[in-house]
């Protein structure tokens, strides 16, 4: 099978990575792609924001199943054409895309379809704000209803914060949501859709925010690691039953069904689980920990979703124990990244790439805020943290920074959910 992957990150990376383990696969390709997955496909250059650039891709390369990895290509319609081509896409239609790309859309889907979630209020004018405001918080919970790769989240106890962020959206010329705060710790499930079907994927949590201990600004992810110690045991069937599965069947009724990977991201709180966003694709980088134990052959799972078989599919095969990433992010990185540095170690095992290009010379340099994701594997979190970051000590980058304490408390016991 030739398989085209879309995308640049460290999470299509970890996507070629386990592709190119499964025997069925004969070849495969990547566009726009990086340093590191150079080494595993082909490369061609592609506009990610030309929704016909990856048809014609995957036309002319005579691709035999296409994987969508990154957002913006979905919310534009990028699967659809592939399709109308008749070549399996493992991606959403435009249509489903909206669970990811309008905030509203998404409640909306869940109102219907009973799913748990933030209380939210959409406000699109300066006049109402202060109103609205008042009823929430704190702590209020401030976002921009769009695309805006986790970076347009404010989360803050401090009235002032909360409406500066907000009046900066609107002067934007962006509306507004506000949401009531879920407290409890948060998860990440990735589910493999065919429309009707959902094969749920190991648990995973991000980390969000900049700092250790969650100190500074939100993120699109600093670490991440699967499973979860702490979760229940039967969270995924409850998540599965209350929450993916009630969407997947209200889209479908709606008539825009979703075929692809469905990420809900949740909040573990004391009146269980709650929905704080819907992704059209995989995290990034919950993926990179989570690709790392699936034994299951990828492009086989993908096929069989992308043609609506997945109710066949044997049930998944995991590795025993636990995966942790940890991302190394440039100098600057939430706000404007310093670029063009010369990275060392880069290209060891368990390193994947994102933002990293290879320059004329040979040498690989950084192209923008997350640049590398170091994945390790053990028995358990701690063995799987003191791999990752054993690994993270032999790169190296001037300026750089990373967190250090990725899956620290949960291996230490320290994680719960609220009762
Ligand atoms: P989002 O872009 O919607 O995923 O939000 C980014 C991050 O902000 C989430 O991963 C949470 O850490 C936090 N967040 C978003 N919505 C809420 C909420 N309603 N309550 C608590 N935290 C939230
Ligand atoms: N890890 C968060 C995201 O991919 O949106």
């Amino acid at each position: 099978m030739r398989v085209l992957v879309i995308g640049s990150g460290a999470r299509e990376h970890a996507l070629l990575l386990a592709l190119s383990k499964d025997p069925a696969v004969t070849a495969l390709a990547c566009a726009p792609g990086n340093a590191g997955t150079a080494g595993l496909a082909e490369v061609y250059g592609i506009d990610l924001a030309d929704p016909g650039a990856v048809a014609a891709l995957a036309k002319e390369w005579g691709a035999e199943l296409v994987v969508v990895g990154p957002e913006t290509p979905l919310v534009l319609g990028a699967a659809d054409p592939v399709r109308s081509a008749g070549i399996p896409c493992f991606g959403p239609a435009k249509e489903a895309a909206r669970i990811e790309g309008s905030k509203a859309f998404a409640k909306d889907v869940m109102r219907a379809a009973g799913v748990a979630t933030a209380r939210s209020e959409t406000v699109d004018t300066p006049a109402r704000l202060d109103a609205a405001l008042r009823r929430f918080g704190p702590t209020w919970v401030v976002k921009d209803d769009g695309l805006a790769a986790g970076k347009g989240v404010v989360v803050t106890k401090d009235y002032d914060v909360a409406r500066a962020h907000a009046m900066h959206l609107l002067d934007g010329g962006h509306p507004v949501l506000l949401e009531s705060f879920l407290d409890g710790p948060e998860a990440s499930l990735f589910c493999v859709v065919d429309g009707t079907t959902v094969v749920p994927l190991l648990p995973a949590q991000d980390f969000k925010r900049v700092g250790d201990n969650d100190a500074g600004p939100n993120t699109g992810g600093m670490g991440a690691y699967s499973p979860l110690p702490w979760a229940p045991d039967d969270l995924v069937d409850q998540v599965v039953a209350e929450i993916v599965q009630p969407v997947v069947d209200e889209l479908a009724r709606r008539g825009t069904p979703f075929s692809g990977l469905l990420y809900a991201g949740l909040a573990l709180t004391s009146e269980g689980p709650q929905v704080i966003e819907f992704n059209c694709r995989f995290g990034d980088p919950e993926t990179q920990a989570v690709l790392a134990l699936l034994r299951t052959p990828l492009a086989g799972l993908f096929l069989a979703a992308a043609e609506g078989r997945l109710a066949e599919h044997p049930p998944l095969e995991w590795e025993p124990g636990a995966a942790v990433t940890v991302v190394l992010a440039a100098e600057g990185y939430p706000g404007r990244p310093r670029t063009g540095d010369v990275i060392a170690g880069s290209e060891a095992e368990g390193v994947l790439h994102a933002g990293t290009r290879r320059r004329e010379d040979g040498a690989v340099v950084s192209t923008g805020g997350r640049v590398l994701s170091v994945v390790g594997t053990g028995p358990d979190l701690e063995a799987a943290r003191a791999d990752a970051y054993r690994r993270i000590g032999a790169v190296h980058l001037t300026g750089s920074h990373h967190r250090t304490d990725i899956a620290l408390r949960a291996a230490r016991g320290e994680v719960h959910v609220p009762n």
